[in-house]
């Protein structure tokens, strides 16, 4: 994980990190943090509570001597699903918990804060608690970015259609070259987390990937280009889609991607209703939908290795968090990090070798290597310092409600 002689000011980087998560929720009103509009998503509150039980339970109960829980039944509240840590409450069920209340759980964060930086300024030396730490702050990092990603689909089903915040700037509308494909790389290659800065066990151990003769998109697929599969009836043609897909499909209707209107004219974003761009990368589509596309562009979608190896020549800059649109944005530019989360054709699976963490944090990743499919690169509200070529995340296929998108593979020979 970090080594402890690579870490910056570790309190100075916990408070950063905290004050960041807070921030996301400045323009909220306490009601908005307890709807839960599907099981897949918490409430805001939830998110604020969760990341402050994960450094409680594994940093502080474990190693600041005399620590007190504020309030012994977080405990079970905020248990996500860490089934060695104790017993949970229902996923489904969280948006059912009016109390404790925001404001408690405000306190709650404050006391685990002031526990955490005694820790840090006592024994912000010791390796073990670094590393913890790094683990708690990464973490609370992927809720921030699910904070928003949830708060999006609860203000969506508000016939409000209210803004998550006030401030956000609305992307410059870029014309976007059109779709061109690069040679990737080909033969062995070593592909998974170096040691170089903060990694999670999924990305782990670096090894040997074979690449096959490919060709990779040189920029994401944009809202415009999925209109061209709308209209030609792709949602309602059988032989471009997965029989899974075709399914799903069918059974919910899906007839565009989550958040368009009915006339594709207009979708909903962290900004409220907007106009779509054309030129921007489309974004809220299943792995079903993705796949769908790629087909019917006689493409496919690429590999997670065939991404990283591409991804590993750029730079990791792009449409993060920072950028302030939390929405994706036309570029002329590669697009591998931020704006969208990637699909790839990849089963999340372990790397050859895989073990993951010792202990609870060992159900942090691992448990959730079946039917589900990796992802890559980061979105519009993935943390600037969080994303790397290397990083792994994993839906399922008919997830819609992330900021996912992709970008097109070709074999070489087509
Ligand atoms: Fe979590």
């Amino acid at each position: 994980m970090l080594p402890a002689d690579s870490a910056p000011a570790p309190a100075d980087h916990y408070h950063a990190v905290r004050a960041t998560t807070l921030s996301l929720i400045g323009d909220l009103a306490p009601e908005d943090t307890v709807v839960q509009t599907m099981p897949d998503v918490s409430p805001a509150k939830w998110h604020l509570a969760h990341v402050t039980w994960f450094f409680e339970r594994f940093v502080l109960e474990p190693h600041l001597e005399n620590y007190t829980r504020l309030n012994d039944d977080y405990h079970f509240l905020f248990n996500s699903y860490y089934h060695t840590a104790g017993q949970m409450h229902a996923r489904p069920k969280r948006g059912l918990l009016s109390r404790p209340t925001l404001s408690d759980i405000l306190d709650y964060r404050s006391h685990v804060d002031a526990a955490m930086l005694q820790l840090l300024q006592t024994r912000g030396d010791d390796g073990t608690i670094l590393q913890l730490t790094a683990l708690g702050l990464n973490h609370e990092q992927q809720h921030q970015e699910l904070l928003l990603t949830d708060i999006k689909h609860v203000f969506s089903c508000n016939p409000l259609e209210p803004a998550a915040s006030t401030s956000l700037v609305e992307p410059p509308t870029v014309a976007v070259p059109a779709y061109s494909f690069s040679d990737g790389d080909r033969g062995i290659h070593k592909l998974g987390a170096t040691d170089d800065g903060f990694f999670f066990d999924n990305e782990t151990p670096r090894h040997d990937a074979l690449l096959h003769e490919h060709r990779i998109g040189d920029r994401l697929v944009t809202n415009g280009e999925f209109r061209e599969f709308i209209d030609d009836g792709g949602y309602a043609t059988s032989e471009l889609w997965l029989s899974d897909g075709w399914a799903v499909v069918n059974e919910r209707g899906w007839q565009r991607p989550l958040y368009w209107d009915e006339a594709c004219a207009s979708e909903f974003t962290l900004g409220g209703r907007r106009d779509i761009v054309d030129s921007a990368p489309v974004c809220h589509l299943s792995y079903y939908e993705a796949d769908a596309f790629a087909r019917w562009a006689g493409a496919r979608l690429p590999t997670e290795f065939e991404w990283e190896a591409a991804a590993n020549k750029e730079t990791v800059t792009g449409n993060l968090l920072g950028s302030n649109y939390w929405h994706p944005a036309a570029s002329d530019a590669s697009q591998f990090f931020g704006d969208v989360w990637e699909w790839t054709s990849s089963s999340y699976a372990p790397y050859p070798g895989f073990k993951p963490l010792a202990g609870s944090l060992g159900e942090y990743n691992g448990k959730f290597m079946c039917n589900q499919m990796t992802v890559r690169g980061g979105s519009c509200v993935t943390a600037d310092d969080h994303v790397r070529a290397s990083y792994r995340s994993f839906f399922y296929p008919d997830a819609r409600w992330q900021f996912l998108g992709f970008r097109l593979a070709r074999d070489s020979h087509e």
